[in-house]
């Protein structure tokens, strides 16, 4: 079908086959320390080398010089112990301070339990690290008294404690639906002391998957290695759960000689915090990249269509573009992602469009050629008397629940039509949507509707977002990536991120649109500035074993 084939990404990662889910490890840019000479970012991701769903784990590998164009590599590691029979699961990488590399993994044992393994490179000279080695005293943890077999897995990347000279590693579990975190001490990766308490938990969250647990900078120092921590510093916890399929962070302070983290805002949804991305994203991890000083957020975009459909396309799951993410530091209670710089060496054939009205009730079609792999970058505002006059309270707005672009209200919807058809019979829509509260004060959701993505039957089809922050004297700002199957949206800078899978079938290859759109009863809005690039396929070559 050519739908099916027109749905692969260009520059997106993805294996040429098959099932993959969530990053294995803490992808690390190996350029430091006297074993590794070339820098190389490395990827290993889950993956099922004989099937479009999941199963038969493994640890699929891809190394890249800027995160976009990538090499592919043979598998790292697959079941071949008892400790990791029915799959190699989640793992993080830990550099130590010699430059030698560490990594400890989750096995699935021949009895389906999870106990957690050690692996290093067999030739830490080879800078693509092909061969590892599994540690005779595998497995190295095993779930300890109380937590249940199927309850403790993917541990973090290591951070070490000065005061005692030794590394923390964090590990999910939960008892009942009260999800927490485990949080071990270790000198060597082969002993470990379990810490009194848990570092957080939260009822009615149920198993806490891929924890990540990282620093970043109060004070605009960019990234920090994982073990940072001091003045300026805060922590970011981030767990992935499992009964939603949703990733959550908040911003905290984390006190090691106490093995507490306090997060700043202890009420906001239940101390789990905000959505990392209100779309289709799971099990995301990030991981420190010192080549650039940065911290790169990764993670895996699943399928909203069917495994049947999966099965005849042959593959599923697709990367998001690696973010770099960073503290706000002007609203200071959220974190700010956004792609990271390589993926502009893609873009090409540029067109701008500024200062477009975009009246009530109206599209205004962007001519820009070939719409099925984009960057845009947007800015939108909004009569101030508009605001002002509108006085009618319209409290409670939710993207999820709303009729999408398709509501109409005195300031909103409006934004972007992407991957539309030309008689947007299909179409996907980022939009603003400005609510008033009983107060008189203005809220901005930022939201991304699926329901009209597709004529295909089967999909799951949604409209996501949340509230985003928006400041005295901002524009409304979006940046879309569209590649294919894949919208991945990022609001105000990043504050609030928003990815879809979506499978168009008229509105594909060259039938593929952009449009403006305002579906607000009153409000007049311009698009101050809309620039659209193409972009180019990323190179992702094999490299056969
Ligand atoms: C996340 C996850 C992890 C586990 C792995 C198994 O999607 O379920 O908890 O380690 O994937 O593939």
């Amino acid at each position: 079908n050519e739908e099916l084939i027109w749905q692969r990404t260009a520059y997106h990662f993805q294996p040429f086959k098959n099932w993959m889910n969530g990053i294995v490890y803490n992808s690390a840019l190996l350029t430091t320390g006297p074993l590794f000479y070339k820098g190389w970012y490395h990827l290993f991701y889950q993956y099922n080398p004989v099937s479009a769903v999941w199963g038969n784990i493994t640890w699929g590998h891809a190394v890249s010089h800027d995160l976009i164009n990538w090499l592919h590599l043979p598998l790292a590691m697959v079941p071949d112990h008892w400790y990791d029979m029915n799959g190699v699961w989640t793992g993080s990488a830990t550099f130590l301070p010699d430059g030698s590399l560490v990594m400890l993994y989750t096995g699935s044992t021949n009895e389906s339990a999870q106990v957690q393994n050690l692996a290093y490179p067999a030739d830490p000279s080879d800078p693509l690290l092909l061969n590892w080695v599994k540690s005779k005293a595998n497995p190295v943890l095993v779930p300890p008294p109380g937590i249940g077999s199927k309850d403790f897995r993917d541990p973090t990347t290591a951070w070490f404690i000065e005061s005692d000279n030794s590394w923390r590693v964090m590990i999910g579990s939960r008892n009942g639906m009260t999800g927490f975190s485990l949080v071990y001490k270790t000198k060597d990766f082969v002993e470990y002391e379990l810490l009194d308490g848990v570092l957080h938990a939260v009822p009615g969250t149920g198993m806490w998957e891929c924890v990540d647990f990282y620093p970043v900078s109060t004070t605009g120092n960019g990234g920090l290695d994982t073990s940072a921590n001091g003045l300026g510093v805060k922590h970011v916890l981030k767990v992935s759960l499992d009964n939603y399929m949703n990733d959550y962070y908040a911003i905290g302070t984390y006190d090691a000689r106490a093995n507490t983290w306090t997060p700043d805002d202890p009420v906001a949804d239940a101390g789990i915090g905000a959505r990392v991305d209100y779309g289709k994203y799971y099990a995301s991890k990030s991981f420190f990249d010192q080549n650039k000083g940065r911290r790169v957020l990764w993670s895996w975009i699943g399928e909203t269509d069917s495994e049947q459909t999966d099965l005849r396309k042959g593959w599923a799951s697709v990367q998001t573009i690696p973010r770099v993410v960073t503290f706000d530091e002007k609203t200071k209670t959220n974190l700010l992602q956004w792609p990271v710089e390589e993926v502009e060496a893609l873009r090409t054939d540029a067109k701008d469009f500024s200062h477009v009205k975009v009246n009530p009730g109206s599209v205004v079609p962007l001519d820009v050629g070939t719409a099925t792999q984009l960057d845009i970058e947007a800015e939108f505002v909004i009569d101030e008397a508009e605001l002002v006059g509108t006085v009618e309270a319209d409290v409670g707005y939710n993207c999820s629940t709303s009729a999408g672009a398709a509501g109409r209200s005195a300031l909103g919807p409006f934004g972007l039509l992407v991957l539309a058809d030309k008689d947007l019979l299909e179409q996907t829509a980022v939009y603003f949507y400005i609510g008033r509260a009983i107060d008189g004060s203005l809220k901005t959701y930022f939201c991304q509707d699926e329901l009209r993505s597709s004529k295909a039957k089967d999909l799951v089809k949604r409209v996501h977002g949340s509230m985003v922050p928006v400041l005295h004297g901002e524009k409304l700002s979006v940046r879309i990536l569209v590649d294919h199957s894949v919208v991945e949206s990022f609001g105000q800078g990043g504050r609030t991120c928003i990815t879809s899978r979506v499978y168009p079938t008229k509105a594909i290859y060259g039938a593929a649109r952009v449009f403006l759109f305002n579906n607000a009863t009153e409000a007049v809005v311009t698009a101050t500035s809309v620039r659209v690039w193409g972009m180019n396929a990323a190179s992702v070559p094999t490299m056969l074993s």
